[in-house]
């Protein structure tokens, strides 16, 4: 009998084999794992929608361009991520909070290290005059309602112009950002100013994606936190303005219910006024963190 070389594949679904079968000897079974999904759904994609070369050409200049956009103030991945909801689906995979925990949401593109420790009330918008100054209070407890002492929360938001430090090309000052830490009772008090809606980036290749798609960019008013503490796991989380017209079409599909929040108007001189030493109009929202212990 006579032996043939195997031939090359000639198919589409020769090419994905080949593809496949070269993965076989990756060590990491986890990276070989990811590696012959990731080819697997890519080629299915590909026969599905019976690329055209140009639209193969126009990804590849898609995705260059989101990279270039990417330096350490901008991240147009992350962006790209959220907007298809991937980031999403990868935090509900990887969070899934016990029953009373507080839950966690996407991290978004706009987060920078280096953010201020302040005290108790301490106010991290200082220079924004626009906004309704807002006082944030709660507490950080276990799953069993207790205190947690000296936990940290890393606070950051949007002016009230819905733009993030960030943003402004003429300065690399932060703003809108801070560290805190709950006291004995396990209570914290920020000074902020009251969220407001804002539209994601859409000055990039992600922008360009939603107009093309008929998609609005708009993210409803939220305040971002990373709650940690030693002992128990962190969570990345933001709350929402419950009063806020995006909830129900989030660009980033970040909202989740546990995380609604009343922020309350005050429009006059009282006792919360006195107590805080604000002037009306000013708002006030109450939201308790919950987290649980580190996995052992
Ligand atoms: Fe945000």
């Amino acid at each position: 009998m006579t032996s043939l070389m195997k031939t090359q594949g000639t198919t589409e679904d020769d090419i994905t084999a080949e593809v496949l079968r070269r993965f076989d000897a990756t060590n990491d079974p986890r990276l070989r794992r990811i590696m012959q999904s990731l080819v697997r759904h890519v080629h299915a994609f590909v026969k599905d929608v019976e690329l055209t070369e140009a639209e193969w050409m126009a990804a590849i200049k898609f995705l260059s361009e989101t990279g270039h956009m990417c330096d350490d103030k901008r991240q147009e991945f992350i962006l790209l991520s959220d907007t298809l909801g991937v980031s999403m689906v990868v935090d509900l995979i990887n969070h899934r909070a016990p029953e009373g925990a507080t839950e966690s949401t996407v991290f978004g593109p706009f987060h920078r290290d280096g953010a201020p420790e302040m005290p108790a009330g301490g106010n991290i918008a200082p220079r924004d005059a626009k906004g309704i100054p807002t006082i944030v209070s709660g507490h950080v407890l276990t799953l069993d309602g207790k205190p947690i002492a000296g936990a940290r929360l890393d606070v950051w938001q949007a002016d009230s112009s819905g733009l993030y430090d960030s943003q402004y090309a003429h300065t690399d000052e932060l703003h809108l950002r801070g560290q805190f830490r709950t006291d004995k009772d396990g209570a914290f008090l920020v000074r902020t100013i009251r969220p407001v809606y804002y539209a994601i980036p859409t000055d990039g290749p992600v922008g360009r994606m939603l107009t093309a798609t008929n998609r609005h960019p708009w993210r409803p008013a939220h305040i971002h936190f990373v709650i940690s503490a030693p002992g128990y796991q962190p969570v990345t989380t933001h709350i929402f303005d419950d009063a806020d017209p995006y909830l129900g079409s989030d660009a980033v599909f970040a909202v989740k219910d546990s995380l609604m929040c009343t922020f309350v108007r005050h429009e006059s001189r009282d006792d919360e006024a006195g107590r805080f030493g604000l002037e009306p109009p000013f708002c006030t929202a109450r939201f308790d963190f919950v987290l649980r212990p580190s996995a052992r």
